[in-house]
């Protein structure tokens, strides 16, 4: 999501509603696990809307990014130096040694799910797939501090100290936010250090979506005229992996959209 957003505080989910949670991110994660395996050269961007949409469907949800501000898809569809909210196209077919970020969402008995993956499309350069591999480490040093009694910035602090020593562009200008029966809630979540602040007192039944956008350059970026596509400034391919996560009553963070493969 865009920074910059109004302070109130996070919806707290009880049990049942984190379960709404659990059901919608559930069917996101299979989601996610299919359109992995359907990546290959040749595909167009929009080929993967399209079947990311029968998939959503199929399992009985809707796609909470269509029509979301207008953006016109169910699935950001990223190749490159294109970071986030890129627009599937069928004139924009894909070649092996591209890396292919799949942002995708659903709303499902009225919950919202986020998550995001990048993938290598057929071989990719070493230092694509480090890339990759460290967005997605990225998260879970910054998940370990979703416990109950940490501070919001805890997490980015620590998404930030894995990053930054490994010589990363981590992107500012969009961060990770609160999800339930809204896609974008409070708080704001951002994966750079902040300073001097701690941020909120984390709390059992909050549904965060946590999500690292790392750079192999600079972490500025700049809108594409279509007012969507977020790219790199200096071009350099950028990787992001998002999941939805609650803090559960015990006060431990529980990974809501992981695919079977990733457990
Ligand atoms: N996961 C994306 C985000 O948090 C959702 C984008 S919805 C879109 O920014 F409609 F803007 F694409
Ligand atoms: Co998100």
């Amino acid at each position: 999501m865009r920074r910059n957003r109004n302070k109130e505080q996070p919806s707290i989910k009880n049990a049942e509603e984190l379960e709404l949670m659990r059901q919608s991110c559930k069917r996101l994660a299979y989601v996610h696990s299919k359109l992995k395996d359907f990546i290959r050269p040749g595909i167009s961007t929009a080929d993967i809307n399209e079947y990311g949409e029968s998939l959503i469907a199929e399992q009985g949800g809707k796609p909470n990014f269509k029509n979301y501000n207008g953006y016109p898809a169910a699935i950001c569809v990223s190749v490159n130096d294109e970071v986030v909210h890129g627009i599937p196209s069928a004139d924009r077919i894909l070649e092996e040694g591209d890396i292919v970020s799949l942002d995708c969402g659903l709303i499902y008995e009225g919950f919202h799910s986020d998550a995001a993956r990048t993938w290598g499309v057929g071989n990719i350069h070493p230092n694509a797939q480090k890339l990759i591999d460290d967005t997605r480490k990225s998260f879970f040093e910054g998940i370990r501090m979703a416990i109950n009694g940490n501070h919001l910035y805890d997490i980015s602090n620590a998404i930030a100290a894995y990053l930054t020593p490994l010589g990363y562009g981590i992107v500012r200008d969009l961060t990770g936010h609160g999800i339930g029966r809204n896609l974008h809630e409070e708080p704001v979540i951002p994966n750079y250090r902040i300073p001097f602040k701690k941020g909120i007192e984390l709390k059992p039944g909050m549904t965060l979506a946590v999500e690292p956008m790392v750079t192999l350059g600079t972490w500025r970026v700049y809108w594409e005229s279509d007012g969507w596509t977020v790219r790199t400034q200096d071009g350099a391919p950028a990787a992001h992996y998002e999941n939805t996560i609650a803090i559960r009553p015990d006060g431990e963070p529980e990974i809501l959209t992981l695919m079977e493969d990733e457990k």
